[in-house]
């Protein structure tokens, strides 16, 4: 399979990722590692503007953090003219530590606390994407109490399904986000947000789903939003400024996947909404799009050490790694799929299948089931490739194991973005009660 981004094999046979030798990034770091390209990571953000700019739109492009939320790619994604989507008062936080600026910050979710309505506010973020009634009526309330008028969109589900797991389809019709287009609740939610003193409405939002490889879903989306805007207009004088079709372009995690060129997903939203905007001669909002793993999934690589293995004759030969369910939890929870070699052996010839487990205490701890490999040894460097976007986002400390480090790679340059966790940072929110330290029943 072909290599992402900067990624080469060197002339150790070594895996390279932006001018930095795999083998070389281990003996410095340790295992387990993210490692990100970060030369791959500002190509997407370019394709994904310069896509935009050939359509001729005003557009936004916000990088969705939850992919891949640390102050280190908050600086980059500024540093490329992203906006910024969050969707906690811990996303939102890290933004602002890294010095984004609040106006390009966007607030999703389905149920945002009263504290971070008030931090958001506070912060003078640049929207809010309202996701409910209860969001309607409170954020309303909040921003009057800071005598502000948040700009707001609406989320709506459009009914559209996208193709793709079910865990990750977020545009049908029976979703916990949102407000329905199809039973009128959408219609409702537009008119009773437009009367709100302290809320202002730019338009509507969807977002159909995750990891989508065709423009069908998107075009289906544009134009049922397109429609509801016109009926809008038509027939209660409600105009919208934006119109934000969200995320979801994917990405190769292995051979199987063939996503589309950032380019052509763009041209089919653009050519759509231009068509319908166009044909009711209504002036052509603001388009915003929210990509999360398109913009940095296959520019993060994890190493790994090789420790133990298990060959179990005619059955399979288990090789276990140094980390896991812990740092990558997406095949225990989507059965996603992932490739990986040797790094420190790339040019070695493959010998035998295998599949790779964590570390954790549990079976369902499996990162790669049947993958062929050269002859395995204990030492060796296991690289899995796409790991950049939900890994370190959704990485735990079951087993209270340590969350790795993650590095940036840039021109032979590799620096620390997020330390690796120590043990005492493993205990130091634990607190042991007085009356538990008074007496020991050990006799
Ligand atoms: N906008 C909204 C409103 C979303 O809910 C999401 C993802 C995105 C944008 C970004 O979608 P992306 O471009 O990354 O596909 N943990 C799952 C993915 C959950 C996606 C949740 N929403 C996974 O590991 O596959």
């Amino acid at each position: 399979m072909d290599l992402h981004g900067t990624s080469i094999i060197n002339d150790k046979g070594h895996l390279q990722i932006g001018g930095c030798d795999a083998v070389d990034l281990v003996s410095r770091f340790g295992t387990p590692l993210y490692v990100v390209d970060e030369a791959l990571v500002r190509l997407r953000a370019r394709q994904f503007n310069e896509a935009f700019q050939a359509s001729g739109l005003k557009y936004q492009v916000a990088y969705a953090s939850k992919a891949f939320s640390v102050m280190a790619m908050c600086v980059i994604a500024e540093q490329e003219g992203l906006s910024l989507d969050v969707v906690s008062d811990g996303e939102l936080y890290t933004a602002l530590q890294a010095g984004f600026p609040a106006q390009r910050i966007h607030f999703h979710g389905n149920n945002k606390t009263i504290a971070e309505l008030d931090m958001a506010l506070h912060a003078d973020i640049g929207c809010f994407v309202v996701d409910n009634y209860y969001e309607l009526e409170l954020l309303n309330e909040r921003a009057a109490l800071q005598g502000k008028t948040a700009n707001i969109l609406l989320r709506i589900t459009p009914g559209v399904e996208a193709h793709t797991h079910d865990y990750i389809s977020t545009g049908q019709a029976d979703s916990k986000f949102g407000f329905d287009l199809g039973n009128g609740s959408a219609e409702d939610a537009i008119i009773r947000a437009s009367g709100y003193s302290h809320l202002s409405l730019l338009g509507v939002h969807s977002h159909i789903g995750s990891q989508i490889f065709e423009v069908e879903g998107f075009k289906l989306a544009v134009e049922k939003l397109s429609q509801f805007a016109i009926r809008m207009r038509d027939q209660h004088d409600i105009a919208f400024t934006v119109l934000n079709v969200g995320g979801g372009f994917g990405i190769r995690y292995t051979a199987e996947d063939s996503p589309l060129p950032v380019k052509e997903y763009i041209a089919a939203i653009a050519d759509a909404v231009i068509t319908n905007f166009n044909s009711a001669k209504y002036d052509i909002p603001e388009i915003w799009i929210e990509p999360g793993r398109s913009m940095v999934g296959d520019a993060g690589t994890t190493l790994y050490t090789v420790g133990s293995t298990k060959d179990i004759p005619g059955v399979r030969k288990y090789v276990a790694v140094d980390g896991g369910m812990t740092d990558n939890p997406r095949p225990a929870l989507y059965q996603s799929k992932y490739h990986a070699i040797l790094a420190n052996r790339a040019t070695d010839s493959n010998e035998e299948t295998v599949s790779i487990a964590g570390k954790c205490c549990e079976s369902g701890d499996m990162l790669i089931w049947d993958l062929e490999l050269p002859k395995v040894n204990a030492g060796d460097v296991l690289a899995v490739f796409s790991t950049g976007a939900y890994n370190y986002a959704m990485a735990s400390n079951y087993n209270r194991i340590r969350r790795p480090a993650v590095v940036f790679v840039k021109d032979g340059e590799a620096d620390v973005v997020v330390e690796r966790e120590s043990l005492q940072q493993i205990t130091c929110n634990d607190v042991v009660p007085a009356r538990l330290q008074k007496t020991s029943l050990a006799k």
